[in-house]
């Protein structure tokens, strides 16, 4: 018998998969309980869906933060305890080629932005941070304080592809421009790059001919829905262990992977 797991969901839009998440908590099929909602767009219908749910929301609005942090005389107000330059070498998703003020400019922004999300999520106990539909890249700064512990990672993402194919925005999109024959989703643990955090779960479909973005995207939800639910719950029965394989690139001959094994029992069990 698994733990009850405490779940804070964090959206920016319909939240499909929030629902999809409630609704596996609600009929006993996961031992998970979502305890906060937050997001970063107050318009987000994902909201409604967690109020009706009776789960608590909160809103830290990234738009309104950005705009107060540009018009602070002195500039964005870093957070405390903020390194920005270690920040900005350990980050992933800005390509080095990017201008330094400018990467500056942006990593000070999201890191005030995300000390406001800290303090809304600080509010409450949870075991697992879930990225539902969420559509900001966080840093090593929120990374490090929302999932301390390496080897025991606790922050999940879904990605509309079978990654490592089509990382960022438009995974469904990629998945029908390149005329992929098969697409599919993936549930991922975060880390500080742009949906490269060690896999926990796939699934996949047949694209069939004829079938636009629409039928993809529509295959690839009902997928996406199953597979959030399943994954949370092999967080909760304690089977995912995280384990590192040799993954050598030009340069880098010792190069380390980290990867989820699921395991058949729970770990310590
Ligand atoms: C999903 O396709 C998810 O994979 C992606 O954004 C979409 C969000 O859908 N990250 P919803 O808000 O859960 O309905």
């Amino acid at each position: 018998m698994a733990r009850t797991i405490r779940v804070g969901a964090l959206i920016s839009g319909g939240g499909t998969n929030l629902q999809a998440i409630l609704d596996a908590a609600a009929a006993g099929k996961i031992d998970a309980e979502v305890v906060f909602t937050g997001s970063d767009n107050p318009w987000a219908k994902g909201l409604v869906r967690a109020e009706k749910a009776g789960v608590p929301v909160f809103v830290a609005d990234y738009a309104e933060t950005v705009r107060q942090e540009k018009a602070r005389p002195g500039g964005p107000r870093l957070p405390e305890g903020l390194d920005l330059g270690s920040l900005l070498a350990r980050q992933g998703v800005m390509d080095a080629a990017v201008d330094p003020d400018r990467a500056q400019r942006f990593f000070a922004l999201r890191a005030a932005w995300e000390a406001r999300l800290l303090e809304e999520m600080n509010r409450f106990d949870w075991d697992l941070l879930v990225l539902a539909g969420f559509m900001r890249l966080l840093t090593p700064y929120f990374l490090d304080r929302a999932s301390p512990d390496p080897e025991q990672p606790r922050i999940m993402n879904i990605h509309p592809a079978l990654l490592p194919a089509f990382p960022g925005g438009d995974g469904y999109g990629d998945t029908f421009r390149h005329g992929c024959k098969v697409g599919g989703c993936t549930v991922h643990f975060v880390d500080c790059g742009e949906d490269s955090g060690p896999i926990i779960g796939q699934k996949a479909y047949a694209v069939d001919p004829g079938d636009d973005l629409a039928a993809i995207r529509k295959k690839g939800l009902a997928l996406e829905w199953q597979l959030f639910p399943e994954c949370i719950q092999l967080f909760a029965e304690n089977r995912l262990k995280i384990t590192r394989r040799p993954c050598p690139a030009p340069g880098e001959p010792d190069r380390m992977r980290k990867v989820v094994e699921v395991l058949e029992k729970p770990m310590g069990g």
